[in-house]
């Protein structure tokens, strides 16, 4: 079965076709640079392009970069403030003239990584942690993600945790591995605290260098490994998640329930 999953980022709009039982890209995936401002009508205009590409006409998976309750858009960090309080996959629906889901970037990429990926046969606490320009968080007991859960956003050292330990924060600092696998060590101590997980997949981009700052990190007791299908995460999660939506529909059992998204 095949389903398109389309990643909105601070970056970039990634899109592709989803082989949704191999759980990978099922065609090269098609990237437009995210507009600044990243107002819903010109992301809107860049997923159309996106999907336009492929000449998709079937169900869309979309993520985005913030809260999403029922396909209405609840919080912007580090998009254009007016996505706060949109029922934004009605948005994408009436554009598109397809089904969409929508739900958070993180959660699209921790069920890609849950259930494809590094996080695969994993029970108990698992938390997949996106860093990037900010900080997402997937939560998952037992498999089950429990929606929203905006980690990037704890207090750490006094400040918003993802202004503090995201690779944008790296980059900005000029930070090095080892300065930076501190203020991470600090960050994951501080959720270890919270929630004793048993495993923490670390992903984005940077997950590509993870044997530069993984053994870095000491005094944490969860396992810590990086993400395995990095850039793709996102674009497979979304692509489940309409799964999920369109069995649920029809009254069956998906591939994975994302609470959060709606079609
Ligand atoms: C947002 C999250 C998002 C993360 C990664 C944070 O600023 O609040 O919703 O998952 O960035 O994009």
């Amino acid at each position: 079965m095949k389903v398109f999953g389309v990643d909105i980022g601070g970056s970039g709009i990634k899109g592709a076709p989803v082989d949704l039982v191999r759980g990978e890209l099922a065609d090269d995936r098609y990237k437009v640079l995210t507009p600044h401002p990243a107002t819903p009508e010109a992301v809107i205009d860049g997923v159309e392009e996106v999907v336009g590409h492929f000449g998709w006409s079937g169900p869309i998976g979309a993520t985005f970069p913030g809260v999403v309750v029922d396909g209405w858009t609840r919080s912007a960090a580090n998009v254009d403030k007016s996505w706060i309080g949109l029922d934004a996959a009605t948005a994408l629906r009436e554009r598109l003239g397809v089904p969409v889901t929508l739900l958070n970037d993180a959660d699209a990429a921790g069920l890609a990584e849950v259930h494809f990926g590094a996080g695969r046969g994993h029970y108990g606490t698992v938390i997949v942690l996106t860093l990037g320009t900010g900080i997402g968080s997937a939560v998952f007991t037992d498999g089950k993600l429990v929606a929203n859960t905006e980690l990037g956003h704890l207090e750490l050292d006094g400040r918003d945790a993802e202004t503090h330990a995201s690779t944008r924060a790296k980059d900005e600092e000029g930070l090095s591995w080892h300065h930076w696998a501190h203020r991470l060590q600090k960050y994951l101590e501080h959720v270890e605290m919270l929630f004793s997980p048993e495993l923490f997949v670390l992903g984005g981009g940077v997950s590509r260098k993870a044997e530069k700052f993984v053994p870095l990190i000491k005094g944490v007791r969860a396992e810590i490994v990086p993400a395995q299908l990095q850039n793709s995460a996102g674009i497979v999660g979304a692509a489940m998640a309409a799964a999920a939506a369109a069995a649920a529909d029809a009254g069956s059992d998906g591939p994975a329930a994302a609470p959060g998204a709606a079609g």
